[in-house]
């Protein structure tokens, strides 16, 4: 007896159930229920009504709600228009009730905008927009951080193009135009004028150019130049979207994607940045040879193949896995940063990268295997030759190509199920010899992760965003910029700041200290953390010497002012800090004067090691 394709596909199915681990379910039905979760997670981290995330301000999305080791009990402009792109794209695809999130988002970000804060101001050049992180209530957080980061202005424009679009699309065009276009109007202006400049990338550790701070730098100008014509408005900074084009061929270096250049920190360059540019610019409508570096481009195949090759022997949990099959995949190999695990987020947008893929090649009904790709291809299909693949029926080598990567795909989903826990929470990373999770728990970003990547399994992809008007890269790249246009976005809620001039005052204090202690700046006025220890500025001594036990650090405060402000010990072995015993008083000069340097000494008590 033969039996039908149907019947053949029930049995499967059954078997596939029966031969399941006890307690395990099939991969569907574990997306179905996990993607649920997800999103009830991220919806749990966003203020004011988020179930874990008490304090948080309305539309400010928490990283995770872990105070401790590490405290991620703050909004980071990355993590959070991520998160709203997908709440975003989950609204389109139907989920109604995701509206207020949007809509609040949209309301916190426009004041967020005008805030000043460690990068510098908003008025007059834009420089606060660089800022990676802020409290969760919108208001500065002044810590020694990795900054500016050049990717937030880029995905929060992204997002807030994504709904703008929607309403375009649903007659509500006038709101989109007065109340969405100036917070857009004013982040492009930061990537047209900023991009060129070096800056911290996403994992936050390295200053340099970022493979996926200008991929997602290069969507949002070509994204914003097309918007501002359907507005009728203009986007100041757009013109530079050829040059960012140019700038991010020069990452690829003839095997793999160097993920951060103009850098010399000792890595490889071999980075899950990689996967993640190319999974957040993803276009259906995109050609695989686009210099916008899509998913089912050649070189970011063969990227994936030697990233995955060297992610299979970092990991003890990848032991005996063979090539072509999941693994557990992190940020970059050389990482000790929570003991350098895999990351749940990385792993899903491995799997998310693949259904990219095949979603392009069905879509433009062929694909080509090059001599670039070749290695990538042969892992899951041993028989492929460089040729061009055209559509075909369920037989052909097109079907039985797409269909081994789909289930190369769902096998790092099935990874990252086998590391989460029965109650399908999403933390940062998993032990890379256990399996355990560890790090942040439920982290925002792992949930939305997991969300589009079911999203992209599911066949739901997002409206292009016009990679195929993108204007090709020039011959010779330039470096150039745009000087920018900033303006509060008043109509969405944000202040209406003027610009604050302010002069460089660099606090420079004699202190002598144990190794292990750390002096602070603190102050009365919001730039000196208002008495607020947790938000004091922290001083350096990288000029400390035996004959000068110098602190110091560079800050601007508000012209004419005058500050009240005190150094404050930090003491090792969680003891208390000390503060100097007396306050200090500074009069800032006026707008337009030079630096000041206050050359203080210590007053005060001073600590001990606590030896521990
Ligand atoms: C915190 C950052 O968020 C993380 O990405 C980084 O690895 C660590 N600091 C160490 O620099
Ligand atoms: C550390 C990650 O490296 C960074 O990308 C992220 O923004 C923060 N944690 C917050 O989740």
């Amino acid at each position: 007896m033969r039996l039908s394709v149907e019947v053949l596909g029930l049995l499967s199915c059954f078997f596939s159930l029966a031969v399941a681990a006890p307690g395990k379910r099939d991969l569907n039905s574990f997306i179905v229920a996990e993607r649920a979760i997800a999103l009830q997670g991220a919806l749990d981290n966003i203020g004011p009504d988020g179930a874990k995330v008490p304090g948080a301000g309305a539309g400010f999305v928490v990283a995770s709600p872990s105070k401790v080791n590490p405290d991620y009990f703050y909004t980071w402009s990355r993590d959070s228009a991520l998160t709203l792109k997908m709440l975003i794209d989950e609204f389109i695809f139907g989920n109604t009730k995701l509206q207020s999130y949007i809509e609040d988002y949209i309301h916190a970000q426009a004041k967020l905008q005008t805030v000043s804060n460690p990068s510098g101001t908003f008025l007059p050049a834009g420089l606060g927009l660089g800022e990676p992180k802020y409290q969760v209530d919108g208001t500065r957080f002044n810590g020694a951080w990795g900054r500016p980061q050049r990717d937030g202005p880029a995905l929060r424009a992204i997002a807030l193009m994504t709904y703008s679009n929607w309403l375009i699309d649903n007659g509500q065009k006038s709101k989109a135009k007065t109340i969405i276009w100036p917070i857009i109007a004013n982040d492009l202006s930061y990537v047209g004028q900023y991009w060129n400049q070096t800056g911290f990338d996403l994992w936050e550790e390295t200053q340099g150019s970022s493979f996926f701070t200008i991929q997602n730098q290069h969507r949002s100008l070509v994204e914003g130049a097309q918007l501002a014509k359907a507005l009728g408005v203009t986007c100041t900074g757009c013109d530079q979207a050829p040059e960012v084009l140019c700038f991010l061929q020069s990452f690829w270096n003839g095997e793999f994607i160097v993920s951060n250049i103009n850098v010399d920190n000792g890595r490889t360059g071999l980075d899950g940045n990689s996967i993640l540019g190319p999974i957040a610019v993803f276009d259906i409508d995109a050609y695989c040879d686009s210099p916008t570096m899509q998913p089912c481009h050649s070189k970011n195949l063969a990227n994936f193949k030697v990233l995955m090759d060297t992610f299979r022997v970092t990991y003890t949990i990848n032991n005996g896995i063979p090539e072509g099959q999941g693994i557990a995949v992190g940020r970059y190999a050389e990482d000790i940063y929570q003991g350098g695990n895999p990351w749940y987020l990385i792993t899903t947008a491995a799997a998310e990268f693949l259904y990219d893929a095949v979603a392009q090649w069905k879509a433009r009904h062929n694909l080509i295997v090059d001599s670039t790709s070749l290695a990538f291809f042969k892992d899951i299909y041993p028989s492929v030759t460089v040729r061009q693949y055209n559509s075909g029926n369920a037989n052909s080598p097109f079907a039985q190509i797409t269909n081994a990567v789909t289930a190369y795909a769902d096998s790092f989903v099935a990874v990252a199920e086998k590391y989460t826990p029965a109650n399908g929470s999403l933390a940062e990373q998993f032990n890379r010899d256990t399996g355990v999770a560890l790090s942040a728990n439920d982290l925002t970003w792992s949930y939305a992760a997991f969300v589009t990547m079911a999203q992209r399994r599911a066949g739901q992809y997002p409206a292009s965003w016009g990679t195929r008007n993108a204007v090709a890269p020039p011959a010779t790249c330039a470096g150039a910029s745009t000087t920018g246009v900033y303006v509060p976005a008043t109509a969405a809620g944000a202040p209406n700041v003027t610009s604050t001039c302010q002069v460089n005052v660099v606090f420079d204090v004699n202190a002598t200290t144990y190794f292990g202690e750390n002096i602070y700046v603190i102050g009365n006025t919001d730039d000196l953390g208002a008495w607020d220890v947790a938000n004091s500025l922290p001083l350096g001594a990288g000029g400390y010497t035996q004959e000068r036990p110098l602190w110091s650090v560079s800050a601007y405060l508000n012209a004419g002012e005058t500050v009240d402000y005190k150094y404050v010990r930090q003491e090792d072995c969680n003891q208390p800090y000390i503060y100097e015993s007396e306050n200090r008083t500074l009069t800032v000069p006026a707008c337009g004067s030079a630096a000041i340097t206050t050359n203080d000494a210590w007053v005060g008590p001073v600590g001990t090691s606590g030896g521990c």
